[in-house]
């Protein structure tokens, strides 16, 4: 680790109560090299969502991703257990499947054919007789760590780290999501968003209490009851909830975010769950460059096959991509100002923006855990 970098993980004081508490500096979301740690160290650290459960629940079933820029595969093997693997084939590098998903009887590399079974074990390697000392048993594919919860498949790299994917996410937020069964929920579509800032201005952005919701989103706005928007931490995650109100409701938001309560729970680093009567997102912040962001987001409903409910859940989705456009302009605007010699950091709300507070406070802890 240089000394620069030491230094800029240093400007950030973790210690500060939120009354006393600035943002992380500016230089954290616009230093590529600290990109590179932040990849390098929160993204490798923590357990990741690498799929839902519902795109490998069949034998043969797999999903390629990347994570902190590593390729990955999840399959499910004839065995039926579901197994994750780096998507690098043991010859020359080529990634093995190169689909997003998809079904297979085996894993067949497209470059020299080598092909492998659903369980990793390396099984053809054509016009490889007398290689010296090849030991095809040794030359599986790479196996990667992971565990399943809800409609998630996590992995992780980390391996000298013991903390189980529940340890991970806590008791607290385990016995919570639980409690909402979320198995009710189907899951209907995906969407992909681009920003052009860094992850991080996103997950700030959500983070911060309803805040920038009654000036950006008008529509949300009028089904929130934005003075009694809540926010509670737990050790690595944050609920923010409202109270809904009918009453002056935009009649689109209106029809499609329903309920007592809305549930926005964030979890650290880069995931949320988004909860509605009805209707659940997902949000996976993906870090695609310093200054760059994909986030994929997945609708679930209760009904994803008659008619009347796919048409009822494309409005939902509407509503929620409107959302999302309302909150691109302001994330590339937030990125250019941080790259102004005229910002460094900025105060936290008390009572909105304890959620950024701790999200920085374990980037902080993560950067600096692993630089010393
Ligand atoms: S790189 Fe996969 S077969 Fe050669
Ligand atoms: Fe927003």
């Amino acid at each position: 680790m240089s000394s620069g970098l030491q230094q800029l993980i240093d400007q950030y004081n973790a210690s500060a109560p939120l009354d006393r508490a600035s943002t992380i500096p500016a230089s954290w979301y616009v230093n590529k090299d600290l990109y590179d740690l932040e990849l390098k160290t929160v993204f490798s650290s923590t357990w990741q969502v690498a799929a839902r459960v519902d795109q490998v629940s069949q034998p043969g079933q797999y999903v390629t991703t990347d994570i902190a820029g590593e390729p990955i595969v999840l399959v499910r093997g004839g065995d039926g257990v579901l197994r994750g693997f780096f998507n690098v084939c043991r010859h020359h590098a080529a990634a093995v499947m190169t689909e997003p998903e998809g079904k297979a009887a085996h894993l067949r590399c497209p470059y020299h054919g080598w092909t492998y079974s659903l369980e990793g074990e390396l099984k053809g390697t054509p016009d490889f007789t007398g290689v010296c000392g090849f030991d095809r048993a040794q030359n599986g594919l790479v196996p990667v760590k992971l565990a399943e919860w809800e409609q998630w498949v996590f992995v992780k790299f980390d391996k000298s780290d013991a903390l189980s994917l529940e340890g991970f996410l806590t008791k607290q937020l385990v016995e919570e999501i639980r409690q909402i069964k979320l198995t009710n929920l189907h899951w209907f579509e995906r969407r992909h968003y681009s920003f052009d800032c860094n992850w991080k201005v996103f997950v700030d952005n959500y983070l911060d209490g309803g805040y920038h919701v009654p000036y950006l989103h008008k529509g949300l706005d009028s089904v929130l009851d934005y003075s009694n928007y809540m926010i509670e931490n737990g050790e690595r995650h944050c609920l923010q909830w409202s109270p809904m109100v009918t009453e002056g409701a935009e009649t689109q938001t209106g029809a499609v975010r329903k309920g007592d309560r809305a549930l926005y729970y964030w979890i650290y680093p880069n995931f949320m769950i988004n909860l509605y009567d009805g209707a659940m997102d997902t949000n996976l912040v993906v870090p695609r460059g310093v200054d760059q962001t994909e986030v994929i987001f997945d609708f679930y409903f209760p009904d994803v096959t008659s008619a009347e409910a796919r048409q009822r859940n494309a409005a939902s989705v509407a509503v929620g991509q409107r959302i999302q456009d309302e909150d691109v302009a302001i994330c590339k605007s937030v990125q250019r100002g941080l790259n102004s010699r005229a910002y460094n950091a900025g105060r936290l709300s008390v009572r909105r923006e304890a959620g950024e507070h701790l999200f920085h406070r374990l980037l902080h802890a993560d950067l600096s855990r692993t630089s010393q």
